[in-house]
């Protein structure tokens, strides 16, 4: 999808549809296309069939016109004020009916939002662009499919000053490439598992980095890990016949003395966790295919930066196994060596994402990182907790878990902090070795948390836990992209420091 920004008469625009986010209160521009239309507006106010309430919307034909259409977003809400969610929910109302239907042009009219007399055009000319281009994501693999593309192909903003044009046009830019960030990291969780391997992960990778200066991929062998000592990592896929991959994508966008240093990104890629011997009960596990969504969300962040080719340094480190049983899967009870040298007792085969995670976190080090940040799909609990609205997060340092927090506000990608105390730390204690894998049913997130702690201690370490967010379930199956805007969000604050 293509955008732009413009400060042209509305009136002379050549778009096919115009969007005008509105109340029951006309503003400025939604005052002055209503006079043009003769009142039409006002009318579908008075006639109850536009209420403007939040997220409602009513598509109103204009024959004869070059604009065919004028579609109004309802913004009205009960506190008057229009917070990221609320904001958010207009501009998908909008995203969602055109890119289902027949325009091809779309101009969006910002300046009539409610609450947002002054609205900050580079922050609201993003959230456009991030969400016209994720509505105009289609899952498309093999043969026919009845997913038609969106014919939407150009979406405009317009709005009233050249200063505002010109924030617009840096916002649709970020935006545009979050967006593609987005699909990215949901094509890739969206492709089965027999497609969507640990070599294919790294073939994408590869893929990645042809033709950018700025971007290089190395990916490491299971005979490269276990040189390094790996024993965690390895013991995961012990058990089936796809070798596991560690990728590694460098992203450079400052070079030279005096280069900050790097932002590491930890993703979890279970490309399909069947528990392993300690076997997932059968139904739903088809979206155990989604275990890999924290490795994505590091594609889709690499990707959006090399777009962008932001001034930031950010290194994505993707281990990716799959967790299956075999006569040589690892066994509840066995004791691994992980690369950091401490020993883990194996008590539930199904708790794997820790260890490939541990392993991960030690080989991290050597970037000798600003901070490092996973991302996993990690524990059942964290759904139970949070649903689907919030990622859970749990930090070794409280100004970079603030600074996720804020990120997460910002970007409408929100997520919430669990604490690490000792307490929890403590139900990992294990007879056979320094820590088990599980800390008991109470408190999961936050005893996977303690776990993946020990592996980081001397950094400034997050972890977030998407496994509420990351998919949805039930008819709008599939996966979100999240958290990749808030992670663009932290990374774009790096900027300059
Ligand atoms: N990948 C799962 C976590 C998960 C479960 C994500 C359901 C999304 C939906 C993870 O590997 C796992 O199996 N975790 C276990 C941990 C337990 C054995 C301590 C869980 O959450 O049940
Ligand atoms: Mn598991
Ligand atoms: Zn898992």
């Amino acid at each position: 999808m293509q955008f732009s920004a413009t400060s042209a008469s509305l009136l002379s625009s050549r778009a096919d549809s115009l969007i005008l986010p509105t109340g029951r209160q006309l503003k400025a521009e939604a005052a002055t296309l209503n006079d043009a239309l003769d009142g039409a507006i006002e009318g579908l106010i008075k006639s109850g069939d536009f209420t403007g309430k939040l997220g409602s919307s009513c598509l109103l034909h204009i024959p004869g016109k070059a604009t065919k259409r004028l579609l109004l977003v309802g913004c009205d809400t009960d506190s008057g004020e229009l917070d990221v969610p609320a904001r958010d929910k207009v501009i998908a109302a909008a995203a969602q009916q055109l890119t289902a239907g027949g325009s091809k042009k779309a101009l969006w009219i910002s300046g009539a939002l409610p609450g947002t007399s002054q609205p900050d055009h580079a922050v609201l000319a993003g959230a456009v662009a991030r969400i016209f281009t994720t509505a105009g994501y289609r899952y498309n693999k093999g043969g026919a499919s009845k997913h038609q593309p969106s014919k939407l192909a150009s979406v405009s903003y317009w709005a009233d000053t050249r200063s505002a044009v010109a924030a617009a046009k840096k916002g649709l830019a970020y935006g545009g490439a979050t967006g593609s960030g987005m699909n990215l990291a949901r094509q890739l969780g969206n492709l089965p598992a027999n497609i969507c391997t640990p070599s294919y992960l790294a073939k994408q990778a590869q893929e990645l980095a042809k033709g950018n200066a700025a971007l290089t991929t190395q990916v490491l062998s299971e005979a490269e890990m276990k040189k390094l000592k790996m024993g965690s990592l390895l013991s995961v896929s012990a058990g089936s016949d796809q070798p596991a991959k560690l990728i590694v994508m460098k992203y450079e966008g400052v070079k030279g003395r005096g280069k900050p240093a790097p932002t590491v990104l930890v993703g979890k890629a279970v490309t399909f966790d069947t528990g392993g011997i300690s076997l997932k009960p059968g139904a739903g596990m088809d979206e155990m295919k989604y275990d890999m969504c924290g490795g994505a969300s590091v594609f889709g962040v690499i990707a959006a930066l090399a777009e962008l080719k932001m001034a930031v340094n950010v290194i994505g480190v993707v281990p990716a196994v799959e967790n299956m049983p075999s006569g040589g899967a690892t066994k509840p009870g066995d004791v691994v060596t992980s690369m950091s040298g401490q020993t883990i007792e194996i008590l539930n085969t199904d708790a794997e994402g820790r260890l490939i995670l541990c392993d991960a976190l030690t080989y991290s080090a050597r970037f000798k990182p600003a901070a490092i940040i996973d991302i996993a799909t990690l524990t059942g609990a964290c759904i139970m907790a949070l649903g689907g609205h919030a990622s859970g997060l749990l930090s070794n340092h409280q100004p970079l878990a603030d600074a996720l927090l804020e990120s997460g506000q910002q970007s409408g990608d929100r997520c919430w902090q669990l604490p690490l105390w000792p307490e929890y730390d403590q139900q990992l204690q294990s007879n056979f070795a320094d820590m088990a894998n599980i800390g008991g049913r109470q408190a999961g997130t936050v005893t996977a948390g303690c776990f993946l702690a020990r592996f980081a201690k001397q950094q400034r370490w997050a972890h977030l836990d998407i496994a509420g967010t990351a998919w949805l379930s039930g008819a709008a199956k599939g996966a979100t992209g999240r958290p990749v805007p808030l992670l663009m969000e932290y990374i774009s604050r790096q900027q300059g420091k």
